[in-house]
């Protein structure tokens, strides 16, 4: 497959490259000045995705064309080969999961890469993904590569301005784009692939010795303006960000948080956030942790239906956070978790005492309520929990299932949801212990201390909550 491209790296790149868009089969790729195949070849064969591989060049094409009838026949129903001016081609919107260009649109002059992206965010599905790759420049160019871009008809991005120039249209785009570095060292491995050895024996019977000559002087040509002069790579990955984008990627990392913090297990538990006064962002239904991804947070209306375009079902614990959300107009975070202790304790069905001043944190009262059992995702276990937690209550134990935190932000709420554990461990700990529960007076001394507790002025002070301890 290696022979099928024009790109450097060929094969080895592109598998790298892609495996960045996480794909997990059958997705609908365009694929922008697709050459002779290779890219188109290697995702409908890994994983069999659908492509429309454009190209403006007729003898790329026919090559590729003909690859695919005598190479590839199992894959014909996979790729359709077109050969046009991509900006000439007229797609509807959210035809396409990814758009895909190698080494290509250096060749389209600023205003039309900017005509281009725009065309590309209309045409891929709300987060769906932009792989690029191309050659770039510097800041400073040297007058010499000035005039070798120029006279290849190269319009050249920094890698920098890559980004930017996405940025600006809408995209998001994720992690460093300057690849100039890796780009050389693939060069070099190529360069000593066709220098001595079976590779160079290969080469030159397949393609001559004055090709040979002449792939060298390229690749050392390439590895020179690297090193020496303007030449820079990019590699651009980046989104066509879903609405709410933003609230969607805090929810998704405080579920990762839970699920390092050992909170939960596989699918369990769920974390929201409201969004205005309409929305919450919340984790769907059954989604394991590990591969949840930011299409796994579904925003759905106050009723708990999920906006258009959503991919997954809400959590099956919507209610719940519907349910608070309601009554509980200082919560703008919930977090729900069967943690371990916490779930141990509320299968005592019954409320954690005044054990520890840390308790306080919590409540305002004498103890961290324990709703009364009902089934899980059903109007009663929500009903249950709003009832138990009242307006005295931030955290709240659920009978023979776990535990609910909220919050004034997300961190705020997955504090509380470990102080809560935290507490249940040691309450846990004290079992065998004649422990002495604390007085009214003893919790009212404490929340007079939390007034100027930290780095509080006498009286200001907010108590414990996110500051940690003493
Ligand atoms: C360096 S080649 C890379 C080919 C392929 N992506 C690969 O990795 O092997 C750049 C390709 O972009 C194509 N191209 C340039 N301008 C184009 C345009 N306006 N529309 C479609 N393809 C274009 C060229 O014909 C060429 O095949
Ligand atoms: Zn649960």
């Amino acid at each position: 497959m290696g022979s099928n491209f024009m790109s450097a790296g060929g094969l080895s790149t592109t598998i790298e490259y892609c495996s960045k868009l996480n794909l997990k089969g059958g997705e609908k790729i365009l694929d922008i000045g697709c050459g002779i195949g290779g890219s188109a070849f290697y995702l409908a064969e890994e994983f069999n995705c659908k492509i429309t591989a454009v190209d403006i060049s007729t003898s790329s094409l026919t090559l590729a064309s003909q690859r695919l009838s005598s190479k590839y026949p199992n894959l014909k129903n996979n790729i359709s080969f077109i050969e046009a001016d991509v900006l000439n081609q007229e797609y509807d919107d959210s035809s396409f999961d990814v758009v895909y260009s190698r080494d290509a649109i250096l060749h389209f002059p600023f205003n039309q890469k900017k005509i281009l992206f725009e065309k590309i965010r209309k045409w891929l599905k709300p987060g769906g993904q932009v792989l690029i790759t191309d050659y770039g420049t510097t800041e400073t160019p040297t007058t010499g590569f000035k005039e070798y871009a120029k006279k290849r008809g190269y319009h050249l991005y920094t890698p920098k301005g890559y980004a930017s120039a996405l940025s600006s249209c809408g995209f998001k785009v994720i992690g460093d784009t300057d690849y100039t570095l890796e780009y050389c060292k693939i060069s070099l491995q190529e360069l000593n692939r066709v220098k001595t050895g079976p590779g160079k024996l290969k080469f030159v019977e397949e393609f001559g010795e004055e090709a040979l000559t002449d792939i060298r002087r390229v690749y050392e040509d390439k590895i020179n303006m690297c090193l020496t002069d303007s030449r820079t790579f990019c590699v651009v990955h980046a989104f066509n960000p879903r609405k709410f984008d933003d609230e969607r990627r805090q929810v998704l990392e405080t579920c990762k948080e839970m699920f390092k913090s050992g909170l939960v297990l596989g699918t369990d538990g769920n974390i929201s956030m409201r969004i205005g006064d309409d929305h919450i962002a919340i984790k769907g239904s059954g989604l394991p942790y590990e591969t949840l991804g930011v299409e796994g947070i579904v925003v759905c209306d106050l009723e708990g239906k999920a906006i258009s375009g959503e991919v997954y079902k809400p959590s099956s614990e919507i209610n719940l956070h519907l349910g608070l959300y309601k009554f509980r107009s200082d919560f703008t975070s919930i977090v729900h978790c069967h943690s371990k202790s916490s779930s141990a304790v509320a299968c005592t069905r019954k409320p954690l005492p005044c054990f520890h001043y840390s308790v306080g944190e919590l409540t305002e009262g004498m103890e961290i309520p324990c709703a009364e059992y009902a089934t899980y995702g059903t109007e009663m276990l929500a009903d249950n929990v709003v009832k138990a937690m009242g307006n005295t209550s931030v955290g709240c134990l659920m009978s023979n299932h776990g535990s609910v935190c909220g919050g004034t932000s997300l961190s705020e709420a997955m504090y509380r949801a470990k102080r809560l554990e935290n507490l249940c461990e040691v309450y846990l700990m004290t079992k065998g212990l004649e422990i002495v529960n604390m007085s009214e007076k003893e919790m009212e001394e404490c929340r007079e201390r939390d007034k100027s507790y930290g780095q509080a002025e006498e009286g200001e002070g907010v108590g414990h909550g996110n500051h940690g301890c003493c």
